[in-house]
Formats: structure tokens, sequence, C-alpha cells
């Protein structure tokens, strides 16, 4: 018989786990989380209970668990144009100082990273607003990434459908020029059209794990993924992103977090908005 029950020893099993794994730090406050979102996988897993599952996580060779396990953990909130002060900021200060350039000198190549992109609206939201402002013009070099830790939402991201609901506040006009409506089986259903996919490359990255990159970032974006996280994380976190941006630029978290209270390098520029002096 399966039991989702979950004792304080289970719980404190599991959130240890996470905090290794993943740098997600689920305070006792999350218990019910932990047992709601757990307890399903048990379901789907079939087994008999948290202690048994526990066990099966933490042996070698079951990694593909694990991963569906985090998956199940993770909170993959997200909508188009969220927070949308980041993007006025964005067409009023960042883009134009593309365009105008360094010493003379308009930057072309240019580099996005969302890292903890969920199901992507995030860099896609990206996407559509580098389309607006530069349009078509030639001479700039515009590549996305879109990381998670999460394999279902960066599934999600790369296919670029999603419900009428999701797009609801987004103008009509932008909808009609950067999404295609469904039809028969996919009615009630949009997708993201192939020229704003093509800017975006979705990957699995575990943030807390060493970056990969060679070459810099203009801009990350990196919004309620921290809040996650306890600070000695969120500081390592900080550093690894002030490494891997250019000379200015600029680092976006969520407005509901902040950079006070951590050593890190940045300028404040406002709240949330940080740049690499
Ligand atoms: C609440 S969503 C935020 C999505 C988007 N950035 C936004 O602001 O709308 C947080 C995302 O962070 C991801 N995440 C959590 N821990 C992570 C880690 N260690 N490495 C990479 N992604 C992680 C989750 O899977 C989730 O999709």
């Amino acid at each position: 018989m399966l039991s989702t029950e979950l004792s304080d020893r289970d719980f404190r099993r599991f959130s240890d786990l996470v905090y290794k794994r993943c740098g997600i730090n689920l305070h006792e406050g999350k218990k019910e989380l932990v047992r709601a979102r757990l307890g399903k996988r048990l379901r789907e897993t079939g087994f008999k209970d948290f202690n048994a599952y526990y066990k099966f996580l933490t042996q070698k060779d079951n990694g593909h668990e694990l991963v569906k396990m985090l998956d199940a953990i993770s909170t993959n909130l997200t909508s188009f144009f969220r927070e949308e002060k980041h993007f006025d900021f964005l067409n009023q200060v960042v883009f134009p100082s593309y365009v105008a350039g360094r010493n003379g000198k308009r930057l072309q190549r240019l580099r996005f990273w969302s890292a903890g992109c969920s199901s992507g609206e995030e860099p896609y939201s990206l996407a559509i607003s580098l389309l607006e402002y530069f349009g078509d013009s030639p001479g700039f070099d515009i590549k996305i990434l879109g990381t998670d830790i999460s394999t279902k939402v960066l599934a999600q991201a790369k296919g670029g459908v999603y419900p009428a609901a999701r797009l609801e506040r987004m103008p009509s006009s932008v909808v009609r020029k950067y999404f295609q409506r469904g039809y028969g089986r996919q009615e009630g259903y949009f997708r993201v059209k192939l020229s704003v996919r093509a800017m975006v490359e979705f990957r699995r990255l575990n943030l807390i794990e060493p970056f990969p990159f060679k070459e810099a970032f203009n801009l990350i974006l990196c919004r309620n993924v921290m809040i996650y996280f306890d600070k000695s994380t969120q500081q390592t976190l900080a550093n690894k992103f002030y490494d891997a941006l250019t000379e200015e630029g600029y680092l976006f978290i969520g407005h509901s977090e902040t950079l006070t209270g951590i050593n890190h390098q940045f300028k404040y520029i406002r709240p949330s908005v940080y740049q690499k002096p």
C-alpha cells in the first residue's frame, strides 16, 4: 500500500539532497509543498513510501530519476513579458547603447542568457523585444541561450507552444506578428514563429555547477531563481555571473530579489538591475 506520509526525517533527507544537487533551499515551511510534489512522483513511480524512494534516488546510476525528482520540486511559474520594467529598461537604455556602441564602434555580436528560463516565455519575450527594436537591421549577430535544470520545462520551451490564455496580456498586434494560431487538434494553442524560435537555443544547465561558456554575455537574466537559494549559493552565483559577462554587461534579477547583503563587484543601476563596470 502506498503511503505519502512525510516524516520530519524524510523531509530533512530530501531537503538536504535537493540543496546539495541544485542549491534550492527547502526550509521547514516547505514541508507540505515537498509532500504534495514528491507524493505525485511516488504515485507515478510506484514506490511504496518516501523512504524507499529516497533509497532509490541516492543509489548510483539512478541519476535519471534524480532529474525527475528535481523537475517535480522546482517552481516554474513564469509569463511572457513578466516584470515589464525590465523590458522598458532594455528599450530605453540597453538596446540604444548597442547602437551607440563603445569607442565609436557599434556592438554587433550580442549574446544573451536567460538563466532559469522555465518554459521559455522569458527568452522568447527577449527575442521579440530584440526583433521589435532592431527589426531586420543588418549587421547584428544576436543569439539567446535559455537554460534550466528542469528537463520538463525545457521540452515545453523548445516546442514553443502555449495555450491562448498565456498570451492574453500581449497586444494582439504582437501576437499576430510573432505567433501562429493552432487549428484542428491545436485549436486554443499558439506557437512561437520560427523567426523567433531560431534566435533561442535551449540547454539543460545546473546553475550551481561550473559554467561551460567560452563566450561572454552582454546580458544575463536570472529572475526569480536566486530566491530559492540561500545567501552563500546566491553569492557564489552572483560572482559567477559577473565573470560570465562582458564589460558593461548587465545582470537582471527578479524585482523581489536583491544582491544587498552579499559580496559582489557589480554596480547597482536600479532595483533588480546591476552592471559590470
Ligand atoms: C520561478 S522560475 C523563473 C522563470 C523566469 N526566469 C521568470 O522569472 O519568469 C525558476 C526556474 O529556476 C529553475 N531552477 C531552479 N534551480 C535551478 C538550478 N540549480 N539550476 C538551473 N535552474 C534552476 C527552475 O527549474 C525554474 O524553472
